[in-house]
């Protein structure tokens, strides 16, 4: 196994893959709101992603997942299933979307506020995304991965949260998950060198308490181990000779 360098052709079809990807979110916002279940979310997008898409929800099945998108709410870190619980005021949601689109995956995911959320529960979104930003600015040809969690790392530390280390970005394309792993903590200068038509998520997740989490007993849903709040951003990246190119950017984003 190794890193695989994108030619133009894989590029072409990683940005359409991304642009579906992006506008799955763009599609569901409306919808997050009181009162609606995870499972309705999780419904609404698959039929979006199958019939309007015509692309594949890479979720559903890998590896025994049982639904097409993550939902995880609060102090669910990521991973969280689809189920019939009511949405309510003050949560706070992450939505992780993988659409496969002839051969290629677009991966990427944000918060949602659900009514009126409390300050300190949008502040760790807001810096949570900051995070996501100040990593990807990172990333060019020459650039190295511990570069990109270097930089995460200080801005969560900084504002006195932690990132959870058991889970990490990844190299992504033909495969859901390809190498190298994109870790969201380490020192600048170190690790993997990167290189143009590397293609790589940075997703970090970012706890308001303590780094530690636990898995439910179902198996995939993980929680901070302290419950307190966590929140993720992903985007799936390009990287090109003087910098990179977010696949995932959404129409507000563009
Ligand atoms: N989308 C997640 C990621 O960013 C992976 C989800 S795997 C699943 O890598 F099986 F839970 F869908
Ligand atoms: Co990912
Ligand atoms: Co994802």
């Amino acid at each position: 196994m190794s890193i695989i360098i994108k030619d133009e052709t894989e590029i072409a079809k990683m940005r359409i893959a991304g642009r579906l990807a992006a506008d799955v979110l763009d599609m569901i916002a409306p919808h997050v709101v009181v009162g609606i279940t995870t499972n309705e979310l999780n419904d609404i997008c698959h039929d979006f992603i199958v019939d309007v898409q015509s692309a594949i929800p890479a979720p559903l099945n890998y590896r025994g997942f049982p639904k097409s998108i993550c939902t995880s709410i609060n102090h669910q870190i990521c991973h969280g299933i689809p189920c019939d619980k009511k949405l309510k005021s003050g949560d706070i949601i992450n939505i992780d979307i993988t659409v496969l689109k002839d051969g290629f995956h677009g991966d990427t995911s944000m918060m949602f506020c659900v009514g009126k959320v409390a300050p300190y529960a949008q502040r760790l979104c807001e810096v949570t995304h900051e995070s996501l930003f100040l990593g990807i600015e990172q990333i060019k040809a020459g650039a190295t991965l511990g570069d990109i969690g270097h930089a995460i790392e200080k801005h969560a530390v900084k504002n006195r949260y932690s990132v959870v280390q058991e889970f990490c970005g990844h190299g992504i394309g033909r495969s859901f998950h390809e190498e190298p792993q994109v870790l969201h903590y380490g020192k600048a200068g170190e690790g993997l060198v990167l290189d143009a038509g590397m293609i790589i998520t940075v997703e970090p997740m970012i706890n308001h308490g303590k780094p530690q989490l636990k898995t439910l007993g179902d198996g995939w849903t993980t929680v901070t181990k302290d419950h307190s709040l966590s929140a993720q951003y992903e985007h799936t990246i390009l990287v090109t000779q003087n910098g990179y190119e977010i696949l995932t950017l959404r129409a507000n984003e563009r």
